[in-house]
């Protein structure tokens, strides 16, 4: 017997009883959704830090969860916020407000610091803009997945604003860092410096902040607000001073007196750079006169070095040693087989001219800009097809000296970008026909004894970058 077509009515009518099958998958659906995944990846007492959303974070968290003791987390973790009951040092350290920004600031910064607390502008790093720096959580955790641990040594080429050397620093692990730039190393000395440094001077000197900033005024010349100068010419006393080989980084009566304890090195270092942080804001925004961005500014210096000693009060003795050097990546001062990591970034090819964005601060250290440009890796060459193939040559040299200073089995770590587009402009071939700097990077190392064990990619989010993705290349020294 045919049976009747079923009703539109009853097909919609939820039968009176619960079935069995339906109870089973809500039951399954309940129970899936209060598992969290990540208790699958990680064992239940390690509590990974607030806004991880990548999934490169998540690939550094499981390397420290497999790779470190209970107690070395606790000690370097840099994605995990607690271990049992306690929390870890980078979830102390970047507790609480960060920078204390200034007040004007716009929201889209704000933002971007609170989005990412535990990413960046904690200890020191945030002292100085610099563009192309690292995350520093990032390189925490590369420093971990290297199998690197308290007493050993690392190695940054292409050091930049030093926050290989300042990570490493925090974690208790020895480095040296290079860079062809001397502002570069002023500026990661400083930065370092940042962590010990005596706060009362500092304060003494934000009380008499005006004694502070006439003096650098006359050593470094004052910044032409909203001039947006490219290439600054230094004033004339600061020309006499470097005829006479003064040091540019220590202070000289010469220039006027400073307040009680700001004589001593680390102290003037970092009263310097808060000057010249100022006066790169002043020549980019007439917003505020150059004597109040300095006073802010200072201030804003002052909040991070008071805050990241109150975490670390008591540790002081567990701060590893850190070298900053002014050297050449191609030619490394370094014995062979000497280091237990290598860890750096190279420039982006010719994305970024480091020597004009920073000439202000060069001038006043009496570089001379244009010998420094023919040390500069990416900005050798003319053409950009000159450029192209000077940047090959310098890396392929990089990558030679770093395989010779790495002991056997150890780790080389590279970050970097590639714009394939770009590059296939000036290949005058397709994007897809380009081999990307990544690539060419694990080409070149391996013709050292240099093998790549991982690659990964992450999107890079800075706000004005052109760059859309870099890679973290693993490489081992076989
Ligand atoms: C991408 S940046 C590194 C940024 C760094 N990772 C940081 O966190 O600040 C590359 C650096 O390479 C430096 N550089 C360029 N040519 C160099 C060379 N021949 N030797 C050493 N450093 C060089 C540049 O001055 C620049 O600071």
């Amino acid at each position: 017997m045919r049976q009747a077509e079923p009703s539109l009515q009853s097909i919609h009518r939820k039968p009176a009883g619960r079935s069995s099958a339906t109870d089973e998958r809500s039951k399954l659906v309940a129970e899936v959704l209060q598992r969290e995944f990540t208790h699958k990846l990680f064992p239940a007492h390690l509590q990974l830090i607030p806004q991880m959303h990548e999934l490169y974070e998540m690939e550094l968290a499981s390397a420290e969860a497999g790779l470190m003791s209970d107690e070395e987390l606790v000690r370097n973790a840099a994605y995990f916020a607690r271990v049992g009951v306690q929390w870890t040092r980078h979830y102390l350290i970047c507790s609480g407000e960060s920078l204390r920004l200034p007040k004007h600031s716009s929201s889209q910064l704000r933002s971007f610091f609170q989005s990412n607390q535990f990413r960046t502008g904690y200890a020191t790093h945030g002292l100085f803009p610099y563009r192309g720096k690292f995350h520093p959580q990032m390189i925490k955790g590369l420093l971990n997945a290297m199998g690197l641990r308290p007493g050993d040594s690392v190695v940054d080429p292409m050091m930049g604003s030093g926050t290989v050397l300042i990570e490493a620093k925090l974690m208790g692990i020895k480095s040296v860092g290079l860079d062809a730039s001397p502002f570069c190393r002023f500026m990661a000395q400083a930065k370092l410096d940042g962590l010990t440094v005596p706060l009362k001077p500092l304060k003494t000197a934000y009380r008499e902040s005006k004694t502070v900033f006439e003096h650098f005024k006359k050593r470094a010349g004052q910044p032409i607000a909203g001039s947006k100068v490219r290439y600054y010419t230094p004033s004339e006393p600061l020309d006499e001073a470097f005829r006479e080989e003064l040091d540019p980084f220590a202070y000289d009566p010469a220039f006027g007196s400073m307040p009680d304890g700001c004589e001593a090195a680390t102290v003037y270092g970092f009263l310097l750079l808060a000057y010249l942080d100022s006066a790169g804001y002043s020549e980019r925004s007439e917003r505020k006169a150059p004597y109040d961005q300095f006073h802010a500014i200072l201030e804003r210096y002052i909040f991070v070095a008071e805050k990241i000693q109150n975490v670390l009060g008591g540790f002081e003795s567990q701060l590893a040693g850190a070298t900053a050097l002014q050297g050449d990546a191609r030619k490394l001062p370094l014995e062979d087989a000497s280091v237990d990591g290598v860890l750096f970034s190279p420039p982006y090819s010719f994305a970024i001219d480091y020597l004009a964005n920073d000439s202000f601060h060069l001038n006043y250290l009496g570089a001379n800009l244009e010998s420094l440009r023919k040390e500069m890796v990416g900005l050798r060459g003319r053409t950009l097809r000159e450029k192209f193939d000077l940047y090959r040559q310098d890396m392929a040299q990089v990558m030679g000296e770093c395989a010779r200073v790495l002991r056997p089995e150890r780790f080389c770590t590279v970050v970097v970008g590639t714009n394939n587009n770009q590059l296939s402009k000036i290949l005058g071939t397709s994007p897809e026909n380009v081999t990307g700097i990544d690539e060419l990077i694990s080409d070149w190392a391996s013709g050292y004894g240099l093998h790549q064990v991982r690659k990964f990619s992450r999107q890079i989010r800075g706000m004005s970058n052109t760059m859309r993705t870099e890679y973290i290349v693993f490489l081992q020294k076989r």
